[in-house]
């Protein structure tokens, strides 16, 4: 991007309206994810790294899109389209916040979720360089229902016909029109959407329509291409699924280039937010949710399954680990398989490598959990803590009934049910105490035995 001083403000308009019926879903297309997020965040935050003020359209009823705005983008102002007339009349709904606004004007699709904040960049740049409007164009193998954007001689956008309006002349053009674009200046994109009618076969009020309006004005118009992947707009579940396949493939390729090994990265399966630190070793068929950080040099042992957890340099986990929200593993902690974490302090050294779940919970430093050790967390009413202090051993098959604290370096016997506090270096055994009968079996099988035989023989 050009660097320029002068580069005024920047204003994006999402649009996010539409029905979204092809998905057939409860939930507004907008809100599916991508890697982990909604389709709508991906698309606000590559409009934040833009800069300048966001407006997200939606229609009125929409009410979890509106939560969403209100509280992921706080900043945002919410426009409603009372009636679906096409991304016009979409944009037209949001007028009020742009009409007398001196910068850049972006439009954006809440549906295109992988537009890199680069091709906005390149967008601004080419009304830096003298553009009235810029528009984001790609080549299509297949341009079918696309609209095709027609250049003039000098290789500037003059129209952009709709797939339903276009000659079949115009339908052999592969190059396409992702949706994008940018105006300088509020006032004259207002008034080039005042001149938009619906005569066209969908009867709708096409966005597209306002380069031919601009030319017909004198105005320059700009062509920025990039490439198709990054314009896929999502409209049913398997194009959420091919987003979803090209996200993940970028995220794997820098988590790659930054250090991590992957022995199949194909069954890996990464969050937007996903922090992988150096040497970080992850086999297969892991999946990461939001909200996972990951410190140099841990591994992560196959089918393990990750989500708001904090995993401490050279913590190993896994094979079969689930960690689950508000865990924090330290350095060198070991988790191993089927252990299910949740909101849990596991620190330094500390061990739970077998068939436990450790809920509310502190493992000391050096701790270390047997196999098989439950942390009661939960009276059907409320949740309560467990405090396992620092070297302290838990025998295998113990009940931790919480809230319970026990004691640095105490010693807690196997199969115990714990439901008062251990005294730090104490021994706590809570279990039926065995009993032994030396011959009892032996007695009991011939008594069986004689018991059977028929009486004559
Ligand atoms: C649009 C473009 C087309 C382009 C294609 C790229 C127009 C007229 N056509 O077509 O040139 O090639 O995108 O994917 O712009 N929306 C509203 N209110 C409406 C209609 C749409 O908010 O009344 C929103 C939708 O939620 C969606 C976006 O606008 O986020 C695009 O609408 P969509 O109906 O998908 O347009 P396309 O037919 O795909
Ligand atoms: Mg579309």
């Amino acid at each position: 991007m050009t660097l320029n001083a002068e580069q005024p403000d920047a204003l994006s308009i999402i649009l996010a309206a539409g029905s979204g019926t092809r998905m057939k879903s409860r939930l507004p297309k907008v809100l599916h994810s991508v890697a982990g997020r909604p389709m709508l965040g991906h698309v606000a935050s590559t409009a934040a790294e833009v800069g300048g003020r966001i407006v997200v359209v939606i229609s009125p009823g929409a009410t979890e899109t509106e939560e969403f705005v209100k509280s992921t983008l706080p900043e945002a102002l919410v426009c409603y389209q009372r009636q679906q007339l096409g991304t016009a009349n979409a944009v037209e709904a949001a007028r009020a916040a742009f009409e007398t606004f001196p910068g850049d004007v972006l439009v954006l699709y809440g549906d295109a979720p992988l537009i890199p904040s680069a091709a906005l960049a390149a967008l601004r740049d080419a009304l830096n360089q003298g553009a009235s409007l810029a528009i984001l164009g790609f080549c299509a193998a297949d341009p079918t229902g696309y609209g095709r954007l027609l250049l003039d001689q000098h290789g500037r956008p003059a129209a952009i016909r709709e797939h339903k309006d276009a000659s079949s002349e115009e339908r052999a053009v592969s190059l396409c029109n992702s949706g994008i674009i940018a105006v300088r200046g509020g006032d004259r994109f207002a008034s080039l959407l005042s001149k938009v009618g619906n005569a066209n076969a969908a009867q709708e009020y096409y966005l597209t329509d306002i380069v031919a309006i601009a030319r017909s004005e004198g105005l320059t118009t700009a062509l920025v291409t990039c490439a198709g992947e990054e314009t896929l707009g999502v409209n049913d579940r398997a194009q959420l699924a091919q987003a979803e396949a090209i996200m993940q493939k970028r995220l794997r390729a820098d988590a790659l280039a930054n250090g991590v090994t992957m022995i199949a990265p194909d069954t890996v399966t990464l969050a937007y937010d996903t922090k992988l630190g150096q040497d970080v070793l992850i086999e297969p068929n892991v999946v990461f949710g939001p909200g996972v950080t990951v410190e140099d040099g841990a591994v992560i042992r196959a089918f393990s399954h990750i989500e708001g957890a904090h995993i401490g340099r050279n913590a190993q986990i896994g094979p079969y680990a689930r960690l689950r929200p508000g865990v924090r593993l330290g350095e060198g902690a070991r988790i191993g398989n089927f252990v299910e974490l949740k909101n849990a302090v596991i620190e330094e050294g500390a061990k739970v490598n077998h068939l436990s779940y450790i809920g509310d919970a502190r493992v000391g430093v050096d701790a270390n959990v047997g196999a098989g050790t439950i942390t009661c967390n939960y009276d059907g009413f409320d949740k309560h803590q467990t405090d396992i202090g620092e070297g302290a051993f838990i025998g295998s098959n113990t009940s931790l009934v919480a809230p319970v604290k026990i004691g640095k370096g105490a010693y807690i016997g196997s199969g115990s049910v714990i439901t008062r506090d251990v005294g730090p270096d104490a021994l706590a055994v809570a279990r039926g105490v065995q009993a032994e009968k030396p011959g009892w079996a032996a007695a009991v099988r011939e008594r069986r035995h004689r018991e059977r035989k028929p009486p004559h023989a």
